[in-house]
């Protein structure tokens, strides 16, 4: 029986619709609507659409968004004085620098300077810290989108095996923490791991997130395991194709024939992280405002 096909997309929109409501509460209650600033630096064009997808979707939930676009040669000094006016605005409770950063800008340093509490990336290290700990705090947009579509299939995670297939700050990590919280008993898996397949096998939840094409296939999976797909990679086009397809880091058709559940790419995960965005900086604004944090979201 082919997999049930988690449908990211619907889940965001829901997700999009009760934070737009309580942000609508949230202009009652503080007399100010929540503010989002995003900051880009150059001309990358993935980072562009991205950012034109935030601002939209920021303002569509009755959010202030504020964009600020930075040349790519602006220097540190500029770019940290920045995120320092914007640590400051009151009118800001949450601030994006979108990454990555041009080479001779220093990432780390840049999400350093952030205010935590305005932190809805969820990357400072205070925020992962927190995480680590479980002291709540800000949680990185992807991994918490992936948790909230596999409890809403699985219900109770306790004591199932998750396997998480990538180590990064971004994702693998705070992916792997969230799971551990919710009682799953995890393994990080990544380049090195030897028997990647056998290891992928014993896991009733696999989250792929390593940026290559349809690398896990479905003999490396456990029949009836929950799939969650964060990769999305675009395919060298075929004879004819102006783009090449975008696919995950799963075989999806394959798999689909061995999991019980599994998310497409498009239209599983990514729609999620704009929807958690907008969901941690409504969260920030309620911390920011000193009202108690909206519930359901
Ligand atoms: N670049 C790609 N995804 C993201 C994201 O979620 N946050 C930031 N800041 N940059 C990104």
């Amino acid at each position: 029986m082919a997999a049930e096909r988690i449908d990211g997309k619907a889940f965001a929109e829901k997700l999009r619709a009760r934070v737009g409501e309580a942000a609508a509460r949230f202009e009652q209650a503080a007399g100010r609507k929540a503010g989002l600033a995003v900051v880009l630096v150059g001309e990358d064009p993935a980072s562009d659409v991205y950012v034109r997808a935030k601002g939209k979707a920021t303002h569509a939930a009755g959010m202030n968004g504020f964009e600020h676009r930075l040349p790519a040669d602006v220097s540190q000094d500029e770019l940290l004085a920045l995120v320092d006016r914007l640590n400051a605005d009151g009118a800001v409770d949450g601030i994006l620098v979108q990454l990555p950063l041009p080479g001779h800008l220093d990432d780390q340093a840049v999400i350093a300077a952030i205010d935590p509490d305005k932190d809805v990336d969820g990357f400072h290290v205070t925020n992962a810290g927190r995480l680590a700990v479980g002291q709540g705090g800000f949680v990185p947009c992807t991994p918490l989108g992936c948790m909230m579509l596999l409890t809403d299939r699985l219900g109770d995670l306790s004591g199932l095996e998750a396997v998480v297939i990538g180590r990064s700050n971004i994702v693998g990590k705070p992916m792997a923490q969230l799971l551990l919280d919710a009682n799953a008993t995890v393994t990080i898996a990544h380049s090195r791991t030897k028997d990647l397949a056998g290891v992928v096998r014993r896991a009733d939840i696999v989250v792929a997130a390593v940026g290559r094409a349809e690398m896990v296939k479905a003999d490396w999976l456990k029949p009836g395991a929950t799939v969650i797909d964060v990769g999305i990679n675009r395919l060298p086009p075929a004879e004819g194709e102006a783009k090449g397809r975008l696919v995950g880091d799963v075989d999806y058709g394959p798999a689909s024939g061995v999991a019980s559940a599994i998310t497409p790419v498009p239209g599983g995960v990514g729609p999620m992280t704009i929807a958690v965005l907008l969901r941690n900086t409504l969260v920030a604004a309620h911390r920011n405002a000193g009202l108690a944090p909206p519930e359901g979201l």
